[in-house]
């Protein structure tokens, strides 16, 4: 069976949650391979807005097993308030539907203790993060100090563990004049969430395999968005790990080559929460009806994203590092009646046309863009279902923008549900078993 990754193509929030839920009835399992608690991923299912942060979006659908990789950085206090809120709602969210990986690194105490310091540090460099004590996590992993879930398994280890990376904090700790860490209290914490956390824990990467070997089919859930990739992205004001493509592998141990096909998940508008080059931004009350419009608050932190046009520039970089197969559009029903929509299909930079999109956050930061205006469409894109009810104004539109970036659109997302969705046919066939879908969809 075909196994699909689904991604964002740019700084996150492209609507990752809606397509990923409404894709799983084709699926048996969904894994999320990398990130932690700083993705919000929102499904609606019958007027119930749902958010999720650290498990797969997939959750809503019973009979799928839900996997979360190494690759992802895990807080168990956060973990288990969203299990909880799961069955207060009445989804199974036990061991029997959620896997965790042995591999996936803990966040401790001091991670967000630390990121916190760090910020405040970088003053009006800051990254904007989302303060969950995600990239202090990914740093320990780097310099092999992490505490693994696997670890909670022997509690001698663990407080060994604990132990000694409360005194390699300690002098950083000091020096920011944060108070002092007490390994005991943080021991008794977590040896509490080894009991919970236990039935949960297993070898992903075996179970990933023996499901394939069984013919099950997996949906790789990324997590942020590809401009947001630590070696990808518009460094340093990324997230601290692999969001692209090629983290799925190392972030649930599968070989490449069990990725068959990759979705990208795109804004018909750009979006970026935290600080960094956007090229596209509106700063003005445009920009700000968008974002009203579109709902555009963070899922997680709740801060206000910036918002911007349509970047092909940095789509078409996006589909090219994440090999994009095909693109789910989204949110274009949020630009309805807006009258002219410009596309940005080029930079400038100190008076030249650039080729590609720049490495160089500073580069991005002083590029011009080019934009190429097309007429709008009429609100009566949203909520449609069906290729033929979409007006000819945005399928113009859809043709350029696949000119552009060098890749077809599949999807279209009109509106927050399941149904509010239209599938080209004949661009999925291969990748998604798309009648299971849509009837998912229509129940
Ligand atoms: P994710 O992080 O990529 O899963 O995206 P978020 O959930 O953070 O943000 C996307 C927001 O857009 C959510 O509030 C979704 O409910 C909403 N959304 C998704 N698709 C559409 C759509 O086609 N139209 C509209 N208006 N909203 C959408
Ligand atoms: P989803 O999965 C949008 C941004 C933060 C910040 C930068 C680093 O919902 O699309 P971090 O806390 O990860 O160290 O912050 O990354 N960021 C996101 N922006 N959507 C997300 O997730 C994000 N996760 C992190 O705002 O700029
Ligand atoms: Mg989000």
């Amino acid at each position: 069976m075909a196994n699909l990754l689904v991604l964002g193509t740019q700084w996150g929030d492209e609507g990752k949650g809606k397509i990923v839920d409404l894709l799983t009835p084709a699926f048996d399992v969904v894994a999320r391979y990398q990130g932690g608690h700083n993705a919000g991923h929102t499904v609606w299912v019958h007027g119930k807005k749902i958010v999720l942060h650290l498990i797969p979006s997939g959750v809503l659908h019973p009979g799928t097993l839900c996997v979360i990789g190494n690759g992802l950085v895990l807080s168990p206090s956060a973990f288990f308030r969203e299990t909880a809120d799961l069955e207060a709602q009445g989804v199974d969210a036990g061991p029997g539907r959620i896997a965790v990986s042995r591999g996936a690194h803990l966040i401790m105490p001091w991670h967000p203790l630390a990121e916190r310091a760090s910020e405040d540090r970088r003053g009006d460099k800051k990254i904007g993060t989302t303060c969950r004590g995600i990239g202090p996590a990914y740093e320990d992993k780097a310099a092999r100090l992490g505490v693994r879930a696997g670890d909670l398994a022997d509690l001698r280890v663990l407080r060994e563990k604990i132990d000694d990376a409360v005194a390699a904090k300690e002098p950083l700790f000091q020096a920011l004049r944060l108070p002092a860490l007490d390994a005991e209290a943080i021991f008794s914490e977590y040896a509490g969430w080894a009991e919970k956390l236990g039935p949960y824990l297993r070898d992903v990467s075996e179970l990933l395999d023996e499901r394939m070997k069984l013919g099950q089919s997996v949906l790789f859930e990324g997590a942020q968005g590809a401009l947001l990739d630590l070696d990808h992205g518009t460094y340093p004001y990324v997230t601290s790990s692999s969001s692209t493509a090629g983290g799925a592998a190392t972030g649930l141990g599968v070989g490449p080559r069990a990725i068959h096909g990759v979705l990208g998940i795109t804004k018909a508008y750009t979006t970026r929460v935290g600080s960094g080059p956007f090229p596209t931004e509106l700063r003005d009350d445009l920009g700000r009806t968008i974002a009203t419009r579109g709902d555009e608050f963070g899922a997680t932190t709740g801060r206000p994203r910036r918002c911007g046009w349509f970047d092909a520039v940095a789509v078409r970089y996006a589909c090219r590092v994440n090999g994009v197969d095909r693109i789910a559009l989204t949110k274009p029903d949020v630009l309805a009646g807006l009258g002219e929509i410009p596309v940005c299909t080029g930079y400038r930079y100190k008076g030249a046309a650039l080729k590609s999109f720049p490495a160089e956050p500073w580069v991005l930061e002083d590029v011009v863009p080019e934009y190429r205006k097309l007429p709008g469409w009429p609100a009566s894109l949203h909520g449609a279902a069906e290729p033929g009810s979409l007006p000819k104004t945005f399928v113009d539109y859809v043709r350029v923008l696949e000119d552009l970036v060098e890749t077809k659109v599949a999807i279209v997302s009109t509106g927050v549900e399941r149904g509010q969705t239209v599938f080209f046919d004949e661009e999925l066939r291969g990748f998604v078993d798309l009648a299971k879908v849509r009837a998912a969809a229509a129940g």
